[in-house]
């Protein structure tokens, strides 16, 4: 049986590389105590040099590997560490590895002293480096450095399970089969009679369950197929309802045993001409593009915070799918996009630029790990296997996609470009379409961008981005207009079958380099900022919901009399999917207000749009006050205060209980807001963030509020215990959160 043990915790880290830290005998014990997922360097939130986590440092740990595994092998797994990595254990080297968003295992068997401390050594190169993609011109977004992943070791037997692919087969027919390709290794000098068996459980009922018995030759790796039929009715994985069974797949023989465990789905996903289709039924994808990091650790955030973006997009933003822009994502993310049902375009580093033979080399190795690590996942319903917004490149992409359809025939291939009448060598064409400018191009026929003479599947992965950045304290104007173009595409999308649905630019705000973003390496092209908050423009999204998930009622609005030029808050963009609205103006009703459906007739639920003038500059000003209705009924109401004062700061977090099993986290969001609730958008302030216990912050304690408000993460340091926190500013201190570490 294998046994997988956890190497997340305690490990020692210096900023620098040194040969001399390979000895085995060298004394680490300067060097940093660190956990993983860690970044090699804490970067400030904006204005700083992206040079400083381009670093070759080094990571040392004792790894105790009891006298019992001898005899078996061992395996070093690591998830993902950016972007070129050298390991040695005991002094001797055991494996390198190119690529920083994609996992690999390194052999130490040869290595190992059973029954004592073993050293393991790693060097992390996390120089922007000409051989690695995504480097080798400028880019778009920071890819920060470090062991980022989580790292854990795994002891098998001479025989075992090197990875399964699962397929669903026919799942619209009454006669569905699971089939399973088992790649099995035999890492002995005799060749070996195996028993495979394959079971379909839901929780611990067995569905349907069938054996086979093989040989495989010595020293090789061999391919088993196992497939079911399955009689009784199963469930489809869907957005609505993403039903998952249990996996599990048992290898004997004599001398060795092992097990192959994980949730899967069954489902049918394809790009048609006319659409997208899942199980059968054409949806129209509706999505943002997301980038793995957060302020300060970048890419380094536990499984939670992973998680939980995934929870956001979907619950928060009611999106129906996410692109993994630009690299294969957290392992963590995507196993929560499988259980919400949030489908995912997931493809390979890059960014407009191909490099050279070797560099192109490690691309095709990406595509490769990157399905072998994803392929059993129901959200994963695309592979991108082009380097997004590159120029063609016959040999190399035509690589690409034989590559990605050998190693996994049942998803098709779309690869990221920008350039018209680019070469269809995928199975989609999945283009970047720009050309919103806020007037009334929205989004360009199919026909025009393939200069093909016949529809072929086509999905848009980008709109709006640098066409349009927007801060979220920006004024309301700029946030109304940001949210309209937002509104405009999703719209447009929704009207042309010939478009399968449309993934903007983007999710939330990132740090990037200095040749983007607001000169403060910042990119605020998100609809939330790098904390998640929202600007308006995720109302568009969060809108669209039904309001069984919820009633949204969002004015672009911070209602004041002189924000807007000329004053006053008309034209008010009211996202919501209430029936309609009734809007008071000094206690006095202005009107009732319905959904513009003529100008957005492909949305679900049109914004509203009120432009009656609220009193003229001069006069007083009056409270406002808005009323939602869904079926005849008041489902929300808003009251918006003449004149607003700072009332109260508030503390949101997201979880009170966290585990120490591994170093978790969760955020909290700090806010001043004035009597009637509403966030402050124009305050200066600062807060000081006090935290005891067995928890410490994520970035520093003494931050401005941005926008009125601010984000920060908790994270454990991996015992049990309490983690209390409370913040003050000048006025105003929040309650104490308590956190249970469990
Ligand atoms: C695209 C690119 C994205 C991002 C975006 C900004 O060209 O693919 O990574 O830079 O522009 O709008």
């Amino acid at each position: 049986m294998r046994r997988i043990i956890s190497l997340n915790k305690t490990w020692r880290y210096s900023e620098a590389f040194d040969d001399k830290f390979i000895n085995e005998n060298f004394d680490d014990s300067q060097f940093q105590v660190v956990h993983l997922p860690h970044t090699n360097k804490d970067v400030p939130y904006s204005y700083f040099d992206e040079k400083i986590s381009q670093l070759i440092s080094c990571y040392r740990k004792k790894i105790n590997i009891p006298e019992e595994f001898g005899g078996r092998r061992i395996y070093l797994d690591f998830e993902g560490v950016m972007c070129y990595v050298k390991v040695y254990l005991n002094s001797a080297y055991v494996g390198e590895h190119k690529g920083g968003y994609t996992p690999f295992s390194i052999d130490i068997t040869d290595h190992v002293r059973f029954g004592s401390s073993n050293h393991l050594v790693v060097m992390v190169d996390s120089t922007e480096r000409k051989d690695v993609p995504p480097f080798g011109n400028v880019i778009d977004y920071l890819v920060y450095g470090g062991i980022y992943r989580e790292v854990s070791l795994r002891i098998v037997d001479s025989v075992f399970i090197e990875n399964v692919r699962l397929e669903s087969v026919d799942v619209l027919s009454n006669a569905k089969k699971l089939k399973a390709e088992v790649y099995l290794e035999n890492r002995t000098n005799a060749e070996k009679s195996v028993v495979l068996s394959l079971k379909l459980k839901d929780g611990d009922r067995v569905i349907s369950q069938a054996t086979r018995s093989v040989v495989i030759p010595q020293q090789i790796g061999d391919t088993v197929q196992l497939t079911l039929d399955i009689d009784e009715g199963i469930e489809l994985w869907d957005i609505d309802a993403p039903r998952l069974y249990d996996v599990e797949i048992y290898l004997e023989g004599e001398g060795f045993s092992d097990t192959f465990e994980r949730k899967f789905g069954f489902r049918e996903a394809l790009f048609n001409t006319d659409g997208f289709y899942l199980n059968g039924k054409r949806v129209k994808l509706r999505g943002l593009n997301r980038h793995q990091s957060f302020p300060y650790v970048g890419y380094a955030m536990p499984a939670r915070v992973q998680r939980k973006d995934a929870d956001i997009l979907k619950h928060e933003l009611g999106l129906n799918m996410v692109r993994t822009s630009h690299y294969p994502q957290s392992k963590h993310f995507l196993d929560r996009c499988d259980e919400i049902g949030l489908l995912v375009f997931e493809e390979i580093p890059g960014w407009q630029y191909i490099g050279d033979d070797e560099w192109k080399e490690v691309s095709k190795a990406n595509v490769v790990e990157m399905i072998r690590r994803d392929w059993n996942r129901p959200s994963i319903v695309l592979w991108g296997v082009r380097i997004n917004e590159s120029q063609d490149d016959h040999d190399f992409y035509a690589e690409t996609n034989a590559l990605a359809r050998r190693t996994d025939p049942s998803r098709q291939t779309g690869g990221v470009r920008c350039l018209n009448g680019s070469e269809l060598l995928e199975d989609v064409y999945t283009m970047n379409d720009f050309i919103h400018e806020g007037g009334d191009v929205v989004l360009r026929d199919q026909k025009e961008i393939t200069s093909l003479d016949r529809n072929v599947p086509y999905l848009v992965t980008e709109y709006n981005g640098h066409m349009y950045p927007t801060k979220r304290f920006d004024n309301e104007e700029r946030q109304m207009e940001h949210c309209l173009r937002h509104l405009k595409v999703i719209n447009a999308a929704a009207l042309d079958d010939g478009i399968s649905g449309a993934i903007g630019w983007c999710a939330f705000d990132y740090n990037t380099h200095k040749d983007f973003g607001a000169g403060d390496r910042i990119c605020h092209h998100g609809v939330m900022d790098m904390f998640r908050i929202p600007k308006f423009a995720a109302y568009a999204y969060k809108s669209q919901m039904d309001p069984s998930r919820g009633v949204v009622l969002e004015p672009t609005t911070v209602f004041a009399r002189g924000e807007r030029c000329i004053g006053g808050v008309t034209p008010l963009l009211v996202m919501t999917n209430c029936d309609y609205v009734d809007f008071y103006y000094g206690g006095v009703k202005v009107g009732r207000y319905y959904p513009v459906k003529d100008r957005f007739p492909g949305l679900d639920h049109p914004p509203i749009l009120i432009e009656e003038m609220t009193g003229e500059w001069g006069m007083a000003w009056q409270q406002g006050e808005l009323v939602g209705f869904v079926d005849g009924r008041e489902a929300v109401r808003k009251t918006y205060s003449a004149e607003p004062v700072v009332s109260r700061l508030i503390a949101e977090i997201d979880d009170l209980v966290l585990s120490s099993e591994e170093i978790d986290a969760t955020r909290i969001v700090f806010k001043l807001v004035d009597q009637e609730g509403h966030l402050i958008p124009y305050i200066n302030e600062s807060i000081k963030i006090s935290i005891n216990g067995h928890g410490e912050l994520v970035g520093p304690d003494l931050v401005s509020l941005v926008g009125g408000c601010i984000g920060t993460w908790v994270k454990t340091k991996g015992q049990k215990g309490e983690i209390v926190v409370s913040a003050s500013c000048s006025r105003f201190r929040t309650d104490e959160i308590v956190i249970q570490v469990e």
